[in-house]
């Protein structure tokens, strides 16, 4: 029978389903119902700089809280999961929870981070995903400063805490592959590819714009984990758009050790994940890998790399798959 174990961030994982950053894991009962479903992890909902504000009442001009943000958070949309109940969340889930709690924060302030952090580490949390969000609006400012800003957050929160720490990234960067490295280099214990943002829409009956809540797309997450895996020095998650085991499976062939699912759970419920992992087992004997690490990375780029003469003729090659695409 396949044994499902991985390790990841350098936490030890029954299976490697985890189930994401979202309300379903923003109270212990919630991370428990988790557990009992079979989950090898979970990420917490994140805790947002405005919340930690917001419920310190902190009147900083260092600290812009748009209004908006606060109104919403004061009519009990946030509040209630500030960052002194989170602390209480993980000390009462690790009494009884065996499964790594991960919690995540976000924040815009370089100076709230490493604070955050620590108290998370103070409460008991396994492992910390930091989840880098910034809309790069200034046509100004190159790409350089907004990949130096993800390794400054890493670099400070990494001083603070001795726990694992992955940072979660958007998929609009320039290189993954550059800062990935950079980011590896500089002590990330994992990459988790990718947050998705907020999409924009326009109401053209009131003219307006309005905000659409995003969604994973697994066809990215699979092509970028397959290009960073043994080849930057960090584990790899894969976040989004995962439906089915085959999937799961794919991500894991591309060289993920973890794979996060989050939306399926919201349309199927929890039930799904043993659907998930029985699919992986049957996988995995039909095929007869007896652990994660026989297929891990299998069909990752470095894997393939072989083929090439170097860089360059790789690059050619993808050049010309794309070229055959679309001539079709
Ligand atoms: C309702 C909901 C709330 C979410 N909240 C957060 C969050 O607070 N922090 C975060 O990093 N990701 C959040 N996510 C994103 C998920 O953690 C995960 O990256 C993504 O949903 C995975 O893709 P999938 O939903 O297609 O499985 C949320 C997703 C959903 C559906």
């Amino acid at each position: 029978m396949a044994d499902l174990f991985t390790s990841y961030m350098g936490l030890k994982l029954r299976n490697p389903l985890i189930v994401g950053s979202s309300d379903l894991t923003r109270s212990a009962s919630g991370i428990k119902r988790c557990e009992e479903a079979g989950a090898g992890a979970v990420i917490m909902k994140s805790i947002f700089e405005e919340q930690f504000l917001a419920e310190d009442d902190i009147q900083d001009r260092d600290y812009t809280v748009h209004p908006e943000a606060l109104d919403y958070m004061r009519g009990g949309g946030l509040l209630e999961y500030a960052p002194h109940s989170i602390t209480r969340i993980i000390e009462e889930a690790k009494k009884d929870i065996s499964i790594p709690i991960i919690a995540s924060i976000n924040c815009q302030t370089p100076k709230l981070w490493p604070s955050f952090a620590r108290q998370i580490q103070e409460a008991g949390a396994d492992g910390l995903e930091l989840n880098i969000y910034f809309l790069p609006i200034d046509i100004d400012s190159p790409c350089k400063v907004y990949e130096d800003q993800h390794l400054q957050i890493l670099k400070e929160v990494k001083k603070e805490v001795s726990i694992p720490v992955s940072v979660k990234l958007t998929s609009q960067i320039t290189s993954v592959p550059y800062l990935g490295r950079r980011l590896a280099q500089a002590g990330c214990d994992a990459l988790v590819l990718f947050n998705w943002f907020l999409e924009p829409d326009i109401d053209v009956e009131n003219l307006k714009t309005r905000s659409l809540i995003g969604k994973g797309n697994f066809y990215q997450s699979l092509r970028w984990i397959a290009l960073l895996a043994d080849r930057i020095d960090c584990d790899l998650a894969s976040s989004g758009g995962v439906q089915k085991a085959e999937d799961i499976v794919k991500q894991i062939l591309a060289g993920a050790s973890a794979v996060q699912v989050c939306t399926l759970f919201y349309k199927k419920g929890l039930d799904e994940i043993k659907n998930l992992l029985g699919g992986m087992e049957t996988w995995m004997d039909e095929h007869q890998y007896s652990g994660i690490e026989d297929f891990k990375g299998e069909l990752s780029f470095k894997k393939q790399e072989l083929r090439f003469r170097d860089l360059g003729e790789a690059e050619a090659y993808f050049r010309a798959q794309y070229l055959k695409a679309y001539s079709k």
